[in-house]
């Protein structure tokens, strides 16, 4: 199926105890397109992209990839496919170095056999050629050519952000899953993840979700594309920068979240 959609959720549940994390969600992405994906605290924008980078199962509904169920398949089978993510929380080896967590993503793929790791043949050395020579295009592309013999764990805070970045698409994937990537980054770094990441979409052919709480990278990013508002597990709304900002539902669930975060910051001081 050529023009199947590259993602589609339907209808998809899941609960934990007694918490609707996700509940009846359904969004599709096409080859290319770039989404957005917003919402106050906890409303489950991390557990969409845990649903579809598989760490955890549906209890409810489907996700097809190219047309096809994913459900029940293990986050490596699902990466090995073409679906690569990043973390809300940093997930690198802090004591490699920054080439080696590329290259470690790209050698997620066997390029060759292992007994011919073995015995050296030609074939083993123009793999590790082609694995090096990719890990440092993706360090170069995410502008940490100079960090390369660093240890990942060294680096600064939005230099890591960048590495896990270099990091998701060794993979060499179709569809790039980002979870909040300009978390802790200062006005000036968001800039510039938003040049790159603008960058990586026009250059790739990645259908890409972008979660993210700073507004201003988010509205940008997706400018011409669509943003989903995410509140209490349920999709609330979706449309333009323009629409989603100008919606009083989303006004609503973002200031009820802050009144609610408020309310229990208030109740713990007194
Ligand atoms: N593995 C889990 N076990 C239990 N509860 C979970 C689990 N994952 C998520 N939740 C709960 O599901 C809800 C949604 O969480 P999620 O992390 O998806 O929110 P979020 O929109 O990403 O929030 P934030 O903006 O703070 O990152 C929360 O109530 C959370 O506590
Ligand atoms: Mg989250």
């Amino acid at each position: 199926m050529s023009d199947a959609p590259l993602l589609s959720l339907r209808n998809v549940s899941i609960s934990f105890g007694g918490v609707r994390a996700v509940h009846g969600v359904s969004l599709e992405l096409r080859k290319g397109e770039l989404v957005g994906l917003i919402g106050p605290n906890g409303a489950g924008k991390s557990t969409v992209l845990n649903l579809i980078s598989g760490s955890v199962r549906p209890t409810e509904g489907d996700i097809l990839f190219k047309g096809k169920s994913i459900v029940g398949l293990r986050p490596d089978v699902l990466s090995r496919i073409g679906i690569s993510r990043t973390f809300q929380n940093i997930r690198l080896f802090p004591q490699m170095t920054a080439f080696e967590n590329v290259a470690l993503g790209i050698h997620g793929k066997p390029l060759y056999s292992f007994a011919e790791s073995f015995v050296r043949t030609r074939r083993a050395w123009r793999a590790e050629a082609e694995v090096r020579e990719r890990a440092l295009s993706l360090l170069e592309l995410v502008d940490l050519t100079r960090y390369a013999k660093e240890r990942a764990g060294s680096l600064p805070y939005g230099l890591q952000r960048r590495l896990e970045l270099a990091r998701a698409m060794a993979t060499g994937p179709e569809l790039l899953l980002l979870d909040e990537p300009a978390a802790g980054m200062n006005e000036d770094e968001c800039g510039s993840l938003v040049e790159l990441i603008r960058r990586i979409h026009e250059e790739s052919s990645y259908g890409m979700i972008l979660i993210e709480h700073h507004m201003n990278v988010v509205m940008e990013l997706c400018a011409d594309s669509l943003i989903y508002v995410l509140n209490l597990g349920e999709i609330l709304a979706s449309g333009s920068p323009r629409e989603v900002q100008a919606d009083q539902r989303v006004i609503g669930a973002y200031l009820g979240a802050k009144r609610s975060a408020n309310e229990r910051r208030r109740r713990r001081i007194s």
